[in-house]
């Protein structure tokens, strides 16, 4: 009887000390590398900086456990339900090519945390070990504002609003599968299917391959220097510096570089958003002035469009179209495709989002500015302003889709 106990207790102090050392074990083998590694974990899928996994893990895994514990990230009685897994295991909803992309690393950081978590879970002395002071705890340093800011579907929502709006500069040549881009790729290789069918991808894609972006100094990407050609570009000049194209281009890399560098440390540093920002969208509808005067030869002209409310009688506030272009001197024509415009979450917004970009048949009103300083090519934030308004003019039109069916105003008739 004795002995019997004697051997129990040994038994248990062994187990106890077995169980210690299998949780450092399994903690030397499958997370030390995870923190070591270089390579960016999982979390990178969503959450482009201000957190990664290797924020939690400290040097011992005695040490890890208590952290994760007393930030209540593990679940003590069902450990496969602990918070951290479930991070883990974040996957996108709608975006199964990202989730894909990082299914091996999301495997093997799984895995080792499972393994390790439910063998923490079984010491009692780990389960009982003093809770450590809150400057011990391994948490990322960014506060969760920062957090969420850094985050892609965040970042999508600014690619959508600035880049996606304006894709119709681009996307003859550069959208995968276009008769055009086959073309393209045959002579110039696949990279040329930079813009991918849908705005995530598209966007994905940018950021994954990573030379047409420069973190470090966003002008210099060559997403803006080739159609700007200031560097050799298959498809020519395409941006003025400083046009809504080149604009909305230089606002997205801006934001997402400043993302990539970890720069907003607190949520006082965030860009607070206006929320009476248009949402842009883009469209196959073709807008001509003919006969535009000598002077404004070679200039960035803007044509704004605004819509008869024939309740109200009289136009519309917001304009409901937009774009700009070089005049073409010589012909005295300017001709460019529409960006449409709506209020966030209106009934047109919506409408345009599901992919029709028309405008009603109608009574329209369009308003001319002539940027004859070349203010905007010194400085790309600035906008056309009053003192630039050269007229405008009232038309009627059907809105047909595509360049063979262009709407066209007279400029001679544009009155101030
Ligand atoms: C598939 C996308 C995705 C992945 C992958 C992902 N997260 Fe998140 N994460 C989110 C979303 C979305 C939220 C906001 C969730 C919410 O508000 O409920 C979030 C929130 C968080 C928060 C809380 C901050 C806040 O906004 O409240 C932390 C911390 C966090 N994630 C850490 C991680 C870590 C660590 C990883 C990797 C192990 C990870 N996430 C992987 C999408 C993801
Ligand atoms: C008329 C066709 C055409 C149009 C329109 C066009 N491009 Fe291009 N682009 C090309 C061709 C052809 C290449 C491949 C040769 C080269 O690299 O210059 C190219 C290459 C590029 C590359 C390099 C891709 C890589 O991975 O090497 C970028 C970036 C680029 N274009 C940006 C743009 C942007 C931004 C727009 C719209 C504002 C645009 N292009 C409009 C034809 C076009």
């Amino acid at each position: 009887m004795q002995t019997r106990w004697i051997c129990l207790g040994a038994w248990l102090v062994t187990s106890v000390a077995a169980a210690d050392d299998t949780a450092s074990k399994v903690f030397e083998q499958r997370i030390l590398p995870i923190f070591k590694s270089d390579q960016p974990s999982s979390c990178v899928q969503c959450h482009l900086a201000g957190v990664d996994l290797k924020n939690y893990i400290k040097p011992s895994s005695e040490a890890t456990f208590q952290s994760l514990r007393d930030q209540g990230l593990v679940n003590l009685d069902q450990p496969e339900q602990s918070k951290i897994l479930k991070l883990i295991n974040m996957k996108d909803t709608d975006n199964a090519g990202a989730n894909l992309l990082h299914a091996k690393s999301r495997e093997v950081e799984l895995t080792a945390f499972v393994e390790w978590i439910k063998t923490c879970c079984r010491d009692p002395k780990l389960r009982s070990a003093p809770k450590l002071a809150a400057s011990e705890l391994a948490k990322p340093a960014r506060p969760d504002e920062v957090i969420r800011f850094a985050r892609t579907d965040r970042l999508l929502e600014s690619f959508e609003q600035n880049i996606w709006g304006q894709r119709h500069r681009c996307m003859g040549c550069h959208t995968e599968g276009s008769d055009q881009n086959r073309k393209l790729v045959k002579e110039n290789g696949e990279q040329v299917s930079w813009m991918k069918k849908s705005a995530a991808e598209a966007m994905t894609y940018l950021i994954r391959k990573k030379d047409l972006i420069d973190i470090e100094d966003p002008e210099k990407s060559l997403l803006l220097l080739k159609p700007l050609k200031e560097v050799d570009h298959g498809g020519g000049k395409k941006f003025l510096k400083g046009d809504l194209g080149y604009k909305g281009f230089r606002t997205w890399l801006e934001d997402y570089a400043k993302v990539a560098r970890d720069e907003y440390a607190k949520s006082s540093d965030l860009p607070k958003s206006d929320p009476r920002r248009l949402k842009e969208f883009t469209s196959e509808l073709w807008f001509k002035l003919t006969n535009t005067a000598p002077a404004w030869g070679d200039k960035l002209l803007q044509v704004t469009i605004h819509r008869w409310d024939d309740r109200a009688k009289k136009w519309e506030d917001a304009p409901i179209a937009i774009s700009d272009r070089q005049v073409a001197a010589k012909p005295r024509l300017w001709q460019h495709t529409l960006t449409l415009l709506a209020a966030a979450d209106s009934a047109r917004a919506k409408e345009w989002q599901r992919g029709s970009g028309q405008l009603p048949a109608g009574r329209y009103l369009v308003k001319v500015h002539v940027d004859h300083s070349d203010r905007t090519l010194t400085d790309w934030r600035a906008t056309l302003r009053n003192e630039d308004f050269v007229g405008q003019a009232e038309f009627q039109a059907n809105w047909r889709v595509g360049y063979g069916a262009m709407t066209s105003v007279d400029a001679e008739k544009l009155k101030e």
